[in-house]
């Protein structure tokens, strides 16, 4: 009688079951073709990037994450909402790890919104469901979006782009209201929505 491998890997196979050799032959065939795609995607991105012109979305303005809170456009009292000398408002959020600030702001209806923002940390996302509101935040670089609301309105605005295990947690408001209220809003009230 013929010896009996020690090995349960070499041990005969029953009917029905792929022969080891045949798996691993299909394992490296699918390895060699996932090698493939990752490497032709690689080259695409790098492509793209560097002919193509890759930037981040709507304008390409820099600008240094690490000193936002110090000082110029982007300091805590420059946040929220604020009124253009042509009676369009400009809404200046920070995105970061996990969380808007502010976390909500009020913006008047039917008027043109211009939102800037910009990432402390890492890529964020800012999206408004049912607008056109719908960006990347990239840090180091400034976000532009523009709307007009056209209806009083409140927006639940979730952070759509995987920002790490907070993420599903970072979300803010936007408030939308008549112009008449909105005229009645203190800089300090159009930063925050009283029980928000
Ligand atoms: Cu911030 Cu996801």
């Amino acid at each position: 009688m013929a010896e009996q491998p020690t090995s349960p890997m070499l041990l005969p196979l029953a009917d029905g079951i792929v022969p080891q050799e045949v798996v691993a032959r299909t394992e490296k065939r699918w390895l060699t073709a996932m090698t493939v795609v990752l490497i032709l995607m690689l080259v695409l991105v790098v492509l793209t990037s560097t002919v193509g012109a890759l930037h981040p979305a709507s304008n390409v303005e820099v600008i240094q994450p690490l000193t936002l809170h110090l000082g110029g456009e982007f300091a805590e009292s420059n946040l929220g909402t604020a009124l253009e000398p042509d009676g369009s408002a400009t809404v200046r959020l920070i995105a970061e790890q996990y969380d808007f600030v502010p976390h909500c702001v009020q913006v008047p209806v039917q008027t043109p919104v211009k939102f800037r923002l910009t990432s402390a940390d890492v890529v964020h996302g800012f999206l408004l469901p049912n607008t056109n509101v719908n960006t990347m935040v990239m840090p180091g670089f400034v976000a532009e979006v523009r709307t007009q609301f056209r209806h009083v309105g409140e927006y639940n605005m979730p952070c759509h782009e995987f920002c790490g295990l907070g993420h599903h947690g970072m979300w803010t408001h936007v408030i939308v209201v008549d112009r008449d209220v909105f005229a009645g809003l203190g800089p300090f009230e159009r930063t925050r929505c009283g029980h928000k």
